[in-house]
């Protein structure tokens, strides 16, 4: 009988942790079908952040609006966004992603939005997840919500304090700033790219 016992929590042990994304307390769906995505089809790299491990508990994206992220997030979004949805997000032959009217209204939501990347939508917006790191899922994210240049009320993925500091992205002044930093201070921004844990 005991032995049994412990068979069943080693068994429930092996299928909890077993896996390769530690399981956190969010279900993510297709946002299409509605079917369980399995995030065991990520790519190996980057699935044991803190900001992965807080983004599976919680379904919030810690990296919304930390600054020194959002250099990297760029650059993901970069390579593998801006070629349907346009440099900063304004839409291209996809819609764009940088006001207030989303197709799917869950993709206000970090939560939404992960899930739509990750796992696709309709026609040429193929799944990403099996792709992209889902580090480098949640920097783009942050990235693509700090390119909004709609109301912030409406800006249901900042909490009220973001809301109070958020400016509406204004394409000048970022390339501006963009072109000002030396490269050691661009290096230096990227090293200092940190969730803290929670
Ligand atoms: C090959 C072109 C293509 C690429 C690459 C692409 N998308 Fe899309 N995307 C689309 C199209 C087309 C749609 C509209 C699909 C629909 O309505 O179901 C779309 C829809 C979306 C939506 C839903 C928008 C809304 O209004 O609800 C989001 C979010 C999105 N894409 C994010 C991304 C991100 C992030 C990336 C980069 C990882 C990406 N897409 C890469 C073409 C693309």
């Amino acid at each position: 009988m005991k032995k049994s016992l412990i068979m069943t929590a080693a068994a429930s042990a092996v299928f909890v942790f077993g896996l390769g994304v530690a399981s956190g307390q969010v279900t993510f769906r297709h946002t299409i079908t509605g079917e369980v995505l399995n995030l065991d089809d990520s790519l190996p790299e980057g699935r044991d952040t803190e900001a992965v491990r807080q983004f599976l508990q919680t379904g919030i994206n810690p990296y919304t609006e930390v600054k020194e992220c959002l250099p990297k997030g760029e650059e993901a979004y970069l390579v593998a966004c801006s070629g349907c949805h346009g440099h900063y997000a304004e839409g291209k032959v996809g819609p764009g992603l940088n006001d207030s009217y989303w197709t799917y209204p869950k993709n206000k939501t970090d939560k939404g939005l992960f899930e739509t990347i990750f796992g696709g939508a309709q026609g040429m917006m193929g799944p990403h997840g099996s792709h992209l790191q889902l580090d480098e899922m949640l920097l783009m994210m942050a990235w693509i919500r700090h390119l909004y240049t709609g109301d912030v009320a409406e800006a249901d993925w900042l909490t009220d304090e973001q809301k109070k500091n958020f400016t509406p992205f204004k394409p000048d002044k970022s390339a501006e700033e963009n072109s000002s930093a030396s490269e050691e201070q661009k290096t230096a921004a990227l090293d200092a790219c940190k969730v803290s844990a929670q």
